[in-house]
């Protein structure tokens, strides 16, 4: 039996020597020391030993057993740290390798002028209304005073869709729509596209943005109006910014105006941003018609309001002194990319 021992020995180095994988020293302790293993036959068998024998040859067997459990897990933990090292080295970040560009992409300049205008007028307590581009003539034109047969018609090149429908030639029709729906007091802007059938040159568009303010409360004013538009603007280019109101005629306003802020660039002496006046058109505005009121629901007796119409084009090509509309609509990366 020491013998056999002795030889299990020999032949666990000799099988240890050439495992070099997980599976090569899993079988080897199976072979030897597994339910039917080499060595644990010679355990069993130790029962037929004579008493002299047994400690001697169960200290042999010992020894053998406990040098295989510590070789395999000697060996096991080499080969893990070599898979580790392995893969390490595979997997090796070179810092000085350039980065990959995330392509980020902008928001369109008007869309950048329209938020601006936005958080104004939301800073300044109104909430933003959305509407349909395809509107009824009723809401683009009848409601706002403007009958069929009116000048006011001709004024604005409108895209029919059907009889009584268009592409909304101003949002001005949103006046209507919240007044339809909402009782006074109402403090809303609504921006959007607008469309009229123009050729197409540096400052005309077949669309183009526009941004409709209203204000319907008791005891509105035009001196509401004027503090709130002067208000806006001088938040708009600074306070040193100055407003002025020409008397103008829209037909959904009365009295109506137009307002002039003094020159962003030369501050009102006349440069070629202003050509020479001083001043730049930003809007059209007026108090609200008693017959829009009234064609809405809301009396005119006992309520008052103001409107406002901005163009956005206007105002984005003042600032970024972009001197043709045609820009904004072409998608050409070149010119976006600038923003
Ligand atoms: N809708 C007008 C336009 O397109 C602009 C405008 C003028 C809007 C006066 C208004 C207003 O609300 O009161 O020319």
């Amino acid at each position: 039996m020491r013998e056999k021992l002795e030889q299990i020995k020999v032949s666990v180095e000799e099988a240890l020597k050439n495992a070099d994988a997980m599976e090569a020293l899993e079988n080897i302790r199976i072979k030897f020391m597994g339910k039917k293993g080499e060595l644990t036959a010679v355990l069993k068998g130790m029962g037929k030993l004579t008493p002299e024998e047994r400690p001697k040859i169960g200290a042999l067997a010992n020894e053998i057993r406990q040098r295989l459990e510590k070789e395999i897990e000697e060996k096991k933990a080499a080969i893990a740290a070599a898979i580790e090292a392995k893969k390490l080295e595979e997997e090796v970040i070179d810092v000085t390798m350039p980065g990959k560009r995330n392509n980020e992409g902008k928001l369109h300049p008007l869309t950048q002028v329209m938020n601006e205008l936005k958080e104004i007028f939301m800073g300044m307590g109104f909430s933003v209304a959305d509407g349909p581009e395809v509107e009824y003539d009723y809401y683009n034109f009848e409601a706002l005073n403007i009958p069929k047969n009116h000048p006011a018609r001709d004024t604005q090149d409108t895209f029919y869709i059907a009889d009584n429908i268009v592409l909304r030639t101003q949002t001005s029709g949103m006046q209507v729509r919240v007044m339809e729906k909402t009782k006074p007091p109402i403090r809303i802007i609504a921006p959007g596209k607008v469309y009229r059938s123009d050729t197409q040159d540096a400052t005309h568009s077949p669309v183009f943005h526009q941004i409709e303010g209203l204000v319907v409360d008791k005891n509105i004013t035009m001196a509401d109006l004027k503090g709130t538009l002067e208000m806006f603007v001088k938040k708009l280019y600074g306070e040193q910014t100055r407003v002025r109101f020409r008397p103008h005629h829209f037909p959904f306003t009365e009295p109506s105006a137009e307002m002039d802020y003094s020159c962003f660039n030369c501050g009102g002496k006349g440069c070629s941003v202003c050509k020479g006046e001083g001043w730049i058109e930003i809007l059209g505005c007026g108090m609200v018609h008693p017959k829009v009121l009234a064609n809405c629901g809301i009396d005119p007796e006992e309520y008052t309001g103001f409107a406002f119409g901005i163009g956005l084009e206007r105002i984005a090509m003042g600032k970024y002194s972009i001197n043709d509309l045609r820009l904004f609509f072409e998608n050409d990366l070149r010119f976006l990319e600038q923003f």
